[in-house]
């Protein structure tokens, strides 16, 4: 029973494992041509479980090679996130050849010592290291390298901190809502530097941290530190300097900054050891924890986020994350169909259809305009983006758009918007349809929503429409897209 990635729903351009449950993508690392992508997977089943880590490679961040499972559960304890680190001067001293460098992955091990009582469990950080080049792992025999006989500390995010020689390890205590940073010269002994938090948002546990340098947009050899984490259903990021010991966050402290509006982004981390100059990527989960393991697909469930680059600009007094989809994801484009200068009125119908394709559309909204896309149309559905000129209000509506009735979480998750000033008039709307996973990227990439949607086949339709005032489409691109599947 092979899979044939031709499933219903199935996505042809985003990362999905072959069968089964995925969640966090993990280890996320590039070393000697390849991009590995670890993530959470469950070997066993379509629901969350027995996690491990799958493990994928990838030349471009778009044709994925699945590989074996990378570190497997044992007996008494699970392997949750964390990331992945090149050892180049074998500081861990894992290499047994000369020249040899280890890869070592930082993970947190949730360990339930007895499984008739599942939350007497513990958190603490274990390491394993691979010495052909990721595609055998090693746990270390003197885990845990850091252990704070806690409930919950999990999900580190190690990266090389030059100026002082040392790896940083960045982890979250959820509850405290706290980011923890320790610095460490073998990966196996750490000394606790600091502590960020409580901020920003708080209604929810904190996972997933990751900080990294970003560069900001058209200022080259310039850059800030941003620092990401997770809550639950979204994720907020704060933007400033981190001095190897501690980071200081220069936004202000009033506004929430989410790298994803949208109800199904979440998780999202970085890569590590990327080739000098080139700009961060991030990926992320595109499910969310409330409906997520009744989404109607099998024999998979979830699929992570097109990869991302990132910038920084400021904008009024806030500095904000440009993320823009990897270019190679133009390999994958097909023949273009297009407009330019076109009124819309009521309801336009594009020239093209698809259920698999990219859009690219600029749209100058007259004043109190409430306008916008519907894609997936077909048969009274579709998932809208939609745009309401007076309240500068960017939204998506998936209420009408296929299969919502899976889950009534799924149903309350049906609206979601972010405020998106127009920018000289117009809202560029760049957006990535692959079947159940919808990404908008709105003007320069400064707001980012994606939303899963289950339309039947065959609602394909893509119209534009215009209430309230006409709209002009200064110019639309359709592309289908081919399957990244080999
Ligand atoms: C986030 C998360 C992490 C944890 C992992 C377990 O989605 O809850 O905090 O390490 O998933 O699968």
């Amino acid at each position: 029973n092979k899979p044939t990635y031709k499933e219903p729903y199935r996505p042809q351009f985003h990362f999905t494992p072959h069968h089964n449950w995925m969640n966090d993508p993990n280890g996320l690392v590039y070393y000697k041509g390849e991009y590995h992508l670890f993530y959470q997977y469950n070997p066993m089943g379509n629901t969350w479980g027995h996690m491990s880590w799958g493990h994928a490679v990838s030349a471009d961040l778009v044709h994925w090679n699945p590989l074996a499972l990378a570190i497997p559960e044992d007996d008494k304890n699970m392997i949750f996130s964390g990331s992945c680190v090149v050892d180049k001067n074998n500081s861990s001293h894992f290499a047994e050849k000369p020249n040899q460098v280890p890869l070592v992955a930082i993970y947190t091990a949730h360990i339930i010592p007895d499984k008739s009582k599942i939350d007497d469990y513990q958190q603490n950080q274990h390491i394993a290291y691979s010495l052909d080049d990721g595609r055998t792992w090693k746990k270390y025999e003197g885990n845990p390298v850091l252990d704070l006989n806690k409930k919950d500390f999990r999900d580190p995010k190690v990266f090389w901190y030059a100026p002082t020689k040392k790896w940083i390890m960045a982890t979250v205590l959820p509850h405290e809502h706290l980011v923890q940073f320790h610095s460490s010269v073998d990966l196996k002994s750490w000394t606790h530097e600091s502590d960020f938090g409580p901020a920003g948002d708080t209604n929810d546990i904190w996972e997933c941290p990751d900080l990294l340098q970003v560069p900001i947009n058209g200022q080259p050899g310039k850059s800030k530190w941003v620092l990401i984490n997770s809550q639950q259903t979204t994720m907020q990021y704060f933007v400033g300097d981190f001095n190897g010991t501690r980071f200081q966050n220069e936004n202000p402290t009033d506004t929430i900054l989410r790298p994803d509006y949208g109800p199904d982004f979440y998780a999202g981390v970085t890569y590590n050891n990327l080739p000098a100059g080139q700009d961060p990527v991030l990926l992320g989960w595109a499910n969310n924890w409330k409906y997520g393991q009744s989404i109607p697909t099998s024999p998979w469930r979830s699929a992570l986020s097109v990869p991302r680059t990132l910038k920084l600009k400021k904008w009024g007094n806030a500095w904000v994350l440009l993320q823009q989809p990897v270019k190679a994801l133009q390999s994958l484009r097909g023949p273009v169909t297009g407009w330019q200068n076109k009124t819309v009125n009521s309801v336009a119908i594009f020239p093209a259809k698809g259920q698999v394709l990219e859009l690219d559309a600029e749209l100058v909204p007259a004043k109190n305009a409430n306008c916008g896309i519907r894609l997936a149309a077909g048969g009274g559905q579709s998932i809208i983006i939609g745009y309401e000129a007076a309240s500068s209000k960017l939204y998506i509506d998936r209420s009408k758009s296929g299969n919502t009735s899976f889950d009534n979480q799924f149903t309350a998750w049906q609206y979601t918007s972010a405020r998106v000033p127009l920018q000289e008039g117009k809202l560029r709307l760049h957006i990535f349809l692959d079947k159940s996973i919808m990404e908008v990227f709105a003007n320069d990439g400064s707001t980012v929503l994606t939303a899963q949607l289950f339309p039947a086949t065959g609602h394909d339709g893509i119209e534009f429409f215009s209430e309230n005032g006409a709209t002009r489409i200064s110019t639309a691109k359709v592309w289908p897209m081919s399957p990244a599947w080999k």
